[in-house]
C-alpha cells in the first residue's frame, strides 16, 4: 500500500502520518519548502494550486490511495482572501482529481459542518448542504469535483478539530488552556452547537477506511453534541483551570467575520454503528489530549 497524505504539517497531517499503519509506504507533502518534523526521507514539498506541480508529484510518487487534508482552513480569513481559499480548497481538488485519474488512485478527502447552514443540525451523511460563508462554498464545491470524477472517492467531514501537534498548530483546546493559565477573561459563544473532535481520533479513523478500500461520504467527529461554551468549561474542568474566567457571549455580540452555523453537529451514527470506527466522547478526548500533553 503507497499512500500520499497531503497537508502533513497541518493539525491533522502531522497525525495521519505519525499512525500510518507498519508496512505502509507512506509520502507525504505539503507547501512548505522544507519540513521540520516530517522525516526527510519521505517528505516531498508541493503547491497543490500548481497543476503541474501536483502531475509531477503523483506520476512519481504512484500512490494507490491519497488522504487530503491540505486546506485553508481560515474561516473568517476566507471571507477576505477568497481568491486564495478557492485556489487551496477548491483548484487543488481538480488538480488532485486530475493526477489521481493517471494513475488511478483512490482520494479520501477531509470536509467539514460549514457545507451546512446550521438551521437544524446535527446533519446525516445524505442532508442537503447549503454553506453561508465563504470557506464552506469552497469545502462544498470541493466535494462536488471529488462526486462528478470517476474516482473511487471518500469523503470524510468533521468539525471543531483539537488535539497537539509538534508545531503547535492553532486550535481552540490549546488557546483555551494558554488563556486560562495566564489568567485571561475569554468570552465563548453559547450558540453555536456541534461536535469536537480529537485529530488523533480522526485520523486513526481515516487510516481504518483507507485500509478497507471504504467509499462513500462519512460523518467523522466526537460522539457528543454540545456549545462551544460547555466544551470550554468541560476543558477548564480536565485541565484544573479557572472556570470563572470563562464569560458566555451570544454569536450575535461576538461578531465574527464570516457567519457561522449556529445549531450544527455531525450525526455519527454510520461511523460508530455501521464501520465500526472509534470515537470519543468529550471527556474522554480531553483525557487522551491531557495524557498526550503530559507525556511529551
Ligand atoms: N480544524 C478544524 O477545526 C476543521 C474542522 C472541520 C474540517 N476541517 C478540515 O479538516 C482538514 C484538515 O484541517 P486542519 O485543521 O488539519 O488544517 P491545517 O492545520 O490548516 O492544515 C492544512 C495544511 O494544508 C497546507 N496547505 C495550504 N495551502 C496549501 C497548498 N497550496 N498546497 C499544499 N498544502 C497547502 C497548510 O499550510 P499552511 O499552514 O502554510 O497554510 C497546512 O499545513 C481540512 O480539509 C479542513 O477543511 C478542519
Amino acid at each position: 500500500m503507497k499512500v500520499l497524505i497531503t497537508g502533513c504539517h497541518g493539525l491533522l497531517g502531522q497525525r495521519l502520518v505519525k499512525y500510518a499503519p507498519p508496512g505502509c509506504d507512506v509520502v507525504a507533502t505539503d507547501v512548505h519548502k522544507d519540513s521540520q518534523f516530517i522525516r526527510a526521507e519521505i517528505y516531498r514539498p508541493c503547491d497543490l494550486t500548481v497543476r503541474d506541480a501536483v502531475i509531477n508529484l503523483i506520476d512519481t510518487v504512484q500512490p494507490n490511495d491519497i488522504i487530503n487534508a491540505a486546506a485553508f482552513t481560515d474561516v473568517d480569513g476566507a471571507e477576505e482572501q477568497r481568491d486564495l481559499c478557492w485556489l487551496v480548497n477548491v483548484i487543488a481538488m481538480e488538480n488532485l482529481v486530475q493526477a489521481a485519474r493517471r494513475v488511478h488512485a483512490d482520494i479520501y478527502h477531509v470536509s467539514t459542518d460549514y457545507i451546512f447552514n446550521g438551521e437544524n443540525g446535527p446533519y446525516r451523511e445524505d442532508d442537503t448542504p447549503n454553506p453561508l460563508g465563504f470557506y464552506g462554498q469552497s469545502k462544498l464545491a470541493a466535494e462536488q469535483v471529488l462526486k462528478g470524477s470517476p474516482l473511487n472517492f471518500t469523503i470524510a467531514r468533521t468539525m471543531v478539530l483539537y488535539g497537539v501537534s509538534e508545531n503547535n498548530r492553532p486550535e481552540f483546546v490549546g488557546w483555551l488552556i494558554k488563556k486560562l493559565r495566564n489568567n485571561e477573561p475569554v468570552h465563548i459563544v453559547t450558540d453555536q452547537i456541534g461536535n469536537t473532535t480529537l485529530n488523533d481520533d480522526l485520523a486513526r479513523a481515516l487510516w481504518k477506511l483507507v485500509r478497507r478500500s471504504y467509499h462513500g461520504v462519512v460523518h467523522i467527529a466526537g460522539r457528543e453534541i454540545l456549545s462551544r461554551y460547555d466544551f470550554a468549561l468541560k476543558i477548564a474542568n480536565v485541565f484544573n483551570l479557572n472556570v470563572s474566567l470563562i464569560n458566555p457571549i451570544t454569536t450575535a455580540d461576538f461578531r465574527q467575520k464570516a457567519p457561522r452555523p449556529l445549531k450544527s453537529g455531525l450525526n455519527v451514527d454510520k461511523a460508530i454503528h455501521t464501520l465500526g470506527l472509534v470515537l470519543s466522547d468529550v471527556e474522554g478526548g480531553l483525557r487522551k489530549y491531557k495524557a498526550l500533553i503530559e507525556n511529551s
